[in-house]
């Protein structure tokens, strides 16, 4: 049974990008009732005929879906009268001063974790692919290597620099490779000597210190390859990004089926909406629909099917990735996926209401004097 909190935990996800904050604790959420299955949200808006309206609605009612027992999900969208947006502009304000952000990831930024249940279904290819093609349509992006004892990021990039901390900040610069910012264990590995001594260090602490401690700067979107499996990382990735969402990469056959739901399973308990599956290996070997039908087991769009092809491993290996490939149908098929993506998860805009603040701020001072 899904309670009144669940829903409301499963918002905190939804940002308002303009204010910096989630609708929850800006008081936007004016209502959630629950029914069985049915979920009933209001929703107080700033200013009614906002252009984030779309954005904060989409947002709101993908997180509520996608939560494990919820069927349906009625919006009502409303604007906030004038007590109540000088009440959200006070926290506004407030969250402003404390600057609490606890990651040098922008909470607007859209974060993309790249799961499976298992290993070698092509993760790490699918994450980069999909890094390289969106930076190919200017995006700003980062990709963030999550597989702290697996990493194969840097070589599928041929990336060979090094991540060097700045000096005054202290805060690591991600290595700018074919338009994408990356960070990885492997780019700090030298030698196997220096290998186990990170891998001791940095086995708790890696993802943290990744998400705390670089400087990713303004992203529309950061990738993230996760390591095989649920477990720790995921949980720490729900933990400090709350906006975090996942894409489920699966083989074509229905053996893998079972364990991808597991993962798919975890990320809804955990609050993390699925935004779609990936299934990666069509071809005559492995055969075709396994993806298909996870994705409608999960209630979510199958974004696309890659074919199984050399090129992806060729790809992998010299540093090039397919998408790069104008001829090879696996290229094609990850542009697509990340024009679905873009679809599905459009990046946040910032620019269409950058009067509203003023406007606002202008009304509270009005309704103080
Ligand atoms: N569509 C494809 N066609 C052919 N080979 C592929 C395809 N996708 C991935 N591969 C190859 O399969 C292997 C595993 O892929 P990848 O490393 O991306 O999987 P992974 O899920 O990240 O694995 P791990 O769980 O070990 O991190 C690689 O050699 C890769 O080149
Ligand atoms: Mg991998």
């Amino acid at each position: 049974m899904v309670t009144r909190d669940d829903v409301l935990k499963a918002l905190e996800g939804v940002q308002d990008p303009e204010l910096g904050g989630n609708v929850v604790e800006l008081g936007m959420i004016s209502h959630v009732r629950v029914d069985g299955s049915t979920v009933d949200v209001g929703l107080a808006l700033t200013v009614a005929e906002c252009p984030l309206r779309n954005q904060i609605e989409g947002d709101t009612l993908r997180r509520v879906r996608a939560m494990p027992g919820v069927d349906d999900v009625n919006l009502h969208t409303t604007a906030m009268t004038k007590k109540q947006r000088a009440g959200l502009m006070s926290v506004a304000r407030r969250k402003v001063r404390e600057n609490a952000e606890p990651t040098q990831v922008s909470p607007i930024t859209r974060v993309i974790a790249v799961s499976s249940g298992k290993g070698g279904v092509g993760k790490s290819s699918v994450s980069v692919n999909l890094a390289v093609a969106l930076a190919r349509e200017n995006f700003k992006v980062g990709l963030l290597d999550a597989d702290i004892w697996g990493f194969s990021t840097p070589r599928m990039l041929g990336a060979d620099d090094r991540l060097l901390a700045d000096d005054d900040t202290r805060l690591i610069h991600p290595v700018e490779v074919q338009g994408v910012k990356l960070v990885s264990t492997g780019l700090i590995i030298d030698s196997e000597e220096t290998a186990l001594m990170w891998r001791g260090l940095m086995l708790s602490k890696a993802l943290e210190q990744f998400l705390q401690q670089v400087s990713w700067g303004a992203l529309d979107y950061l990738i993230i390859d996760m390591p095989p499996g649920t477990g720790d990382i995921q949980m720490a990735l729900t933990r400090m990004l709350p906006q975090a969402e996942m894409i489920v990469v699966t083989t074509p056959q229905r053996a893998a089926q079972k364990v991808a739901i597991r993962v798919a399973d975890m990320a809804r308990r955990s609050h993390m909406p699925v935004v779609g599956v990936i299934e990666n290996m069509t071809g005559d070997i492995f055969g075709s629909g396994g993806g298909a039908e996870l994705a409608e087991e999960l209630g979510v769009p199958l974004i696309a099917s890659i074919p199984l092809d050399s090129t992806v491993v060729e790809g992998g290996d010299n540093g090039m990735p397919v998408v790069n490939h104008v001829e090879s149908a696996a290229g094609r098929a990850l542009r697509q996926a990340a024009d679905k993506l873009v679809t599905l998860v459009p990046p946040a805009e910032l620019e269409t209401c950058t009067g509203r603040i003023a406007k606002l701020l202008a009304a509270l001072d009005e309704g103080a004097a």
